[in-house]
């Protein structure tokens, strides 16, 4: 069983080669509510978009419960030399008996087609693979969403296939399209 008391003492930060990707902070609650008040971000959430920003700042004390209870573990996208948060990734639905987890991730519209996501999901599958010690780690995509299923492809995931109608969203069952990537493949990773 992978032990993430041990694994994740502190927040971890990473650096790659533009991004800095780092704990979201109370200070990011206007940034991180212009990425989720954005109805073409969070179209597939099966939520609508914030209307307040006390939304964002209540979503990080939860990032930050959540974390601490190694639960969830969410980063803020920021460029090197700039502290605004662009968007955000990470690891949830943590399953530490599996090694398993979730990944999600979210950029502000303005900032799209860039290769700032792929270069973050990049660096923390690495992360998770490698230092974190997940053997699986999933995706889960709205069948509409090509953008997202085509950034999985480019880093090294593998496409899993569909679950009929898992997923409720906005009036209607949607089925949930899966992607993975395993430890063993870690080279794969683009
Ligand atoms: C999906 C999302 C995170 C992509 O972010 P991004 O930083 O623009 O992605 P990148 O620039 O790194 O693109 C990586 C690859 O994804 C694909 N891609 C990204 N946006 C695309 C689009 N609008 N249409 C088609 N393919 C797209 C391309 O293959 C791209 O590689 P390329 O530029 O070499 O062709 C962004 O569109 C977003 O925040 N969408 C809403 C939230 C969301 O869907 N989250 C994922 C839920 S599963």
């Amino acid at each position: 069983m992978l032990d993430l008391n041990q694994k994740l003492p502190n927040f971890p930060t990473i650096k790659t080669e533009r991004l800095l990707l780092r704990k979201i902070l109370p200070k990011d609650a206007e940034a991180l509510f212009v990425v989720y008040s954005d109805p073409d971000v969070v179209a597939g959430h099966g939520r609508p978009p914030f209307q307040t920003v006390d939304q964002a700042q209540q979503l990080i004390e939860e990032f930050d419960q959540s974390f601490q209870e190694k639960k969830r573990i969410r980063w803020a996208i920021t460029r090197q030399g700039e502290d605004k948060l662009l968007g955000t990734c990470g690891f949830h639905r943590i399953v530490p008996y599996h090694f398993r987890a979730e990944i999600g991730y979210d950029l502000a519209s303005s900032e799209w087609r860039q290769g700032i996501t792929s270069e973050a999901v990049r660096a923390i599958v690495q992360f998770g693979l490698a230092e974190i010690g997940f053997h699986r780690i999933e995706a889960i995509v709205d069948p509409d969403n090509a953008a997202s299923a085509a950034l999985l492809r480019k880093v090294g995931f593998t496409e899993e296939g569909f679950l009929r109608q898992r997923f409720y969203d906005n009036g209607r069952f949607v089925d949930d399209w899966f992607f993975s990537i395993l430890k063993t493949e870690i080279d794969k990773v683009r």
